[in-house]
């Protein structure tokens, strides 16, 4: 018999996604990205032999319909994400940019059960625990029940938790931590599944609620396999501009629960706190009167709020005419230039135009289309939008309205906001909300709504000169 003991099998994996490939290649076939793919050593075991099971199976109308119970954390924008707080024995990842405040939202959070007495452990694999209690002194986390350890092997992680037996523990990252058994570096594909898994069935074993930290890409995917999200009961992510104080808190998945719901936090000197009144936040510093600026009531998970997008149009001296913006989708506004040149033939295909979601705000919806036309053609034409108006609807490549989802809830806030008149597709039906429906069927008929071409040509007249 050969030895194979001193065999030792490696194989290719990719970080990103966890495709196994069979050499070395600069490309991973799964997911695209470049130099991802590692050489990792295959674990051998034996087969697994069947052996009677611990417990028999039990027929589904036996099994106690009872669901999980979640405990709330006393962080009201969270519990909210999670559907009440956090299920004893279940795993929740968490993933964002760096600097975006993972590590803040998490500490603030363990403040929570641990001033209740239930005792919390934070594993700073990343940062000192000098560090952290500095953290923890700004945004008022300090308690006798929270317990620090700066630690990144899993053994010592699992030591820490025999001993303290917390209620909750967060591991912040994820990916700095090891297991020495593993004789692959810390954070590639073999190191984070195996800790991830071993922390899940720690989890599971003690009912502790376990929160892991994971490093995002420059794309936005979650570093790592792929399998961390599928071993995980919740993914969340964190996102927000480093620029502006906004960032949201939402789920991609929840096992004990809906993914609908947003949680907005303000991040200001003094750690995170909610956002109770995001549309009032996002309209705060609105001038009125200004060309290339409509109010968009939006849909964020379950959360109506009312965003202004901006857009200014200016000549171009470039052949490949500039398009820039932010906080909306890129491939919405090329389309709705394009609906607005072949359409309704006004020239701006031709034009730099800057379009932008103004304090931080990403609206992707096609919600937003109607919006950002509107916002084009009152730059372009350089007259406002009449400041009453909130206009929502999608815009279709023959330059039709459409209509959106969750109506009736985004033009109560726009009501609720205090404007008078909304520009929405033909086909909405009649809604019981106290705001008048400017009902119209097209782009065109919308801009005529709003009065913005024969304003503009009244102002071209008393200058003395035509449009043309
Ligand atoms: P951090 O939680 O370290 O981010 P992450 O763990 O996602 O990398 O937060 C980093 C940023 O947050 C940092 O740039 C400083 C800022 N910050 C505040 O503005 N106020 C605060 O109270 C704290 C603790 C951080
Ligand atoms: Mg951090």
């Amino acid at each position: 018999m050969s030895n194979t003991r001193s065999l030792r099998r490696t194989q290719f994996s990719c970080l990103e996604c966890g495709t196994t490939a069979a050499k070395w290649v600069g490309r991973c076939d799964g997911c695209g990205a470049w130099n991802t793919i590692v050489e990792e050593p295959v674990s051998s075991s034996p087969l697994v032999a069947s052996v009677a099971p611990s417990q028999r199976a039990s027929a589904i109308t036996a099994v106690s319909g009872l669901d999980a119970h979640p405990v709330p954390t006393g962080f009201a924008e969270f519990d909210r994400v999670m559907g009440g707080g956090l299920v004893p024995g279940s795993v929740t990842l968490i993933g964002g940019e760096p600097g975006v405040g993972k590590s803040t939202l998490l500490l603030q959070l363990l403040g929570g059960p641990a001033r209740r007495g239930s005792t919390a452990l934070y594993i700073c694999a990343e940062e000192s625990p000098q560090q952290v209690r500095r953290r923890a002194e700004r945004v008022d986390a300090l308690s006798e029940s929270l317990f620090l350890a700066a630690e990144t092997s899993l053994a010592h992680v699992l030591g820490h938790i025999d001993e303290l037996s917390p209620a909750v523990v967060v591991v912040d990252s994820i990916q700095t931590v090891f297991d020495p058994e593993l004789t692959s570096a810390p954070g590639s594909v073999a190191q984070v599944r195996q800790c991830a898994h071993r922390l899940v069935t720690i989890a599971k074993e003690r009912d502790i609620a376990i929160l892991l930290v994971g490093h995002v890409t420059k794309e936005g995917a979650l570093a790592g396999p792929r399998v961390l999200e599928h071993v995980v009961d919740t993914v969340l992510s964190f996102e927000g501009d480093r620029h502006h104080s906004l960032r949201l808190l939402r789920a991609s998945k929840h096992r004990f629960g809906a993914t609908q719901e947003v949680g907005l936090f303000a991040m200001t000197e003094g750690g995170l706190e909610a956002v109770a009144d995001p549309s009032e936040m996002f309209l705060a510093d609105r001038r009125v009167g200004v060309a290339g600026s409509v109010i968009v009531p939006t849909i964020e998970g379950n959360r109506p709020l009312l965003v202004e997008l901006q857009a200014l149009v200016a000549d171009s001296k470039l052949t490949n005419p500039r398009r820039s913006v932010t906080g909306v989708d890129p491939s919405r506004v090329g389309l709705i230039l394009a609906v607005i040149e072949r359409r309704l033939d006004i020239k701006v295909l031709a034009l730099d135009v800057y379009a932008m979601a103004v304090g931080g705000a990403r609206v992707t919806e096609p919600g937003a289309d109607l919006g950002l036309a509107l916002a084009v053609v009152s730059s372009l034409l350089d007259v406002e939008v009449p400041p009453g108006i909130v206009a929502c609807g999608e815009v279709g490549l023959g330059g039709e309205l459409r209509s959106v989802g969750g109506i009736e809830r985004r033009l109560s806030e726009a009501a609720r906001m205090g404007f008078s008149h909304a520009l929405v597709p033909h086909s909405t039906p009649d809604l019981d909300v106290e705001i008048e429906l400017v009902r119209v069927p097209t782009l065109a008929m919308a801009i005529g709504a709003c009065n913005l071409v024969s304003r503009s040509e009244t102002a071209a007249e008393m200058a003395g000169s035509s449009l043309e």
